[in-house]
């Protein structure tokens, strides 16, 4: 394979891109503010930075939304943003070859929709191949994937979570439930606006998320929170517990145990005994909850894996496909039928 060749997962929360032999070249949130229709003020990080703190005649937009893309003129924008501000850096993606990661539980028209995105934007592709997500994300957890082992993944990311069982290198089970770190953000906002008469923004839920969350313990932790009184509309500040954060992710959880009970129940009987004794890996950045393996262990029975590399499983594994010759037919074009739809 060539040396220019990208892999590409397109996540509702961050865009991460592997280059080929190189590893992880692009790691950002899928973030763009923008003026009017034609400019960019910020993409990524920065613009992320923005969010909740803009004036009014900047818009900020999340162009992924459920894993796929919601808005393809802001994405189109954001990807040659991308493509620009790499070029600069010295990694220039112009005429290169992709792979990207795609969900295996959405239509063809969205999965195409990726593919059209790197297709018109001015990196000019010189040819582009897509993998299901779920078998890059087994790869990326170093799961040997064609072997006659039976594996259930499930990677929690921002508003989704798939969950996938594959066997013999292939997808035999997938569900994509919509439910992620978002819904969490957004149970601890109502949670605080509840108990404090406390308005605190989506950056803010993040940080009080990932500083207390422990779904291993009741948590003892504390955290300070600074948002506005709902009642007297001046900015206050107040403690945030682990406690809280705990019951106010309860049912969100809830959702996911859900889902990976019900993608269980349908598990068939010889891939029962493979999860049964390889357990249940969980990646995407959500996996880094505290107390999550131990908090999915007591309500499935399952052993529990944490992948170590959760926030970049897929873009790693997208590596694996381009750089071991096994697993390059892991990337396929795009299927004639999704044209013939036009
Ligand atoms: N250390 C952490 N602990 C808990 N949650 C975290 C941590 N770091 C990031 N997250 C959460 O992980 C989520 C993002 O995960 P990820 O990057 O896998 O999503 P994505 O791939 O962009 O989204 P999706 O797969 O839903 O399209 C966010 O909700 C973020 O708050
Ligand atoms: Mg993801």
């Amino acid at each position: 394979m060539t040396n220019k060749l990208y892999g590409i997962d397109f996540g509702t929360y961050a865009i991460k891109i592997y280059h080929y032999r190189q590893g992880i070249c692009f790691h950002q949130k899928s973030v763009i503010a923008s003026r009017g229709k034609d400019q960019i003020i910020a993409i990524g990080e920065e613009a992320y930075e923005m969010v909740g703190k803009q004036p009014e005649y900047i818009d900020i937009d999340f162009p992924i939304r459920n894993g796929v893309v919601a808005d393809y003129d802001k994405m189109l924008a954001l990807i040659n943003c991308i493509a620009m501000d790499m070029a600069r850096a010295g990694d220039k993606m112009k005429g290169a070859s992709f792979i990207i990661a795609v969900p295996t539980e959405v239509t063809d028209v969205e999965k195409k929709t990726f593919y059209d995105i790197i297709d018109s934007s001015i990196i000019r592709p010189k040819r582009i191949r897509i993998v299901e997500k779920p078998l890059a994300d087994a790869l990326g957890c170093g799961i040997a994937i064609d072997d006659s082992h039976g594996s259930l993944m499930v990677n929690i990311g921002a508003d989704t979570t798939e969950i996938s069982v594959i066997s013999q290198g292939g997808i035999v089970l997938s569900r994509l439930c919509s439910c992620g770190g978002t819904r969490f953000d957004e149970a601890v906002i109502a949670a605080v606006r509840r108990k404090y008469n406390l308005m605190i923004g989506p950056r803010t839920a993040e940080q009080v998320k990932i500083g207390l969350i422990d779904l291993a313990s009741d948590g003892s932790g504390v955290m300070k929170a600074y948002g506005r009184d709902y009642m007297s509309g001046l900015p206050r500040e107040r403690e945030i517990t682990a406690d809280l954060v705990n019951k106010a992710v309860a049912e969100p959880l809830e959702t996911i145990l859900d889902a990976i009970l019900s993608v269980l129940e349908r598990i068939p009987p010889e891939i029962s005994a493979d999860v049964y004794r390889g357990g249940i890996t969980i990646s995407g950045a959500s996996s880094a909850l505290g107390g999550l393996a131990y908090h999915v262990s007591q309500s499935t029975g399952l052993k529990v894996n944490i992948a170590p590399n959760g926030a970049t499983s897929v873009a790693d594994g997208l590596g694996r496909v381009m750089e071991d010759e096994n697993y390059e037919h892991l990337a396929k074009p795009l299927k004639r039928t999704y044209y013939e739809n036009d």
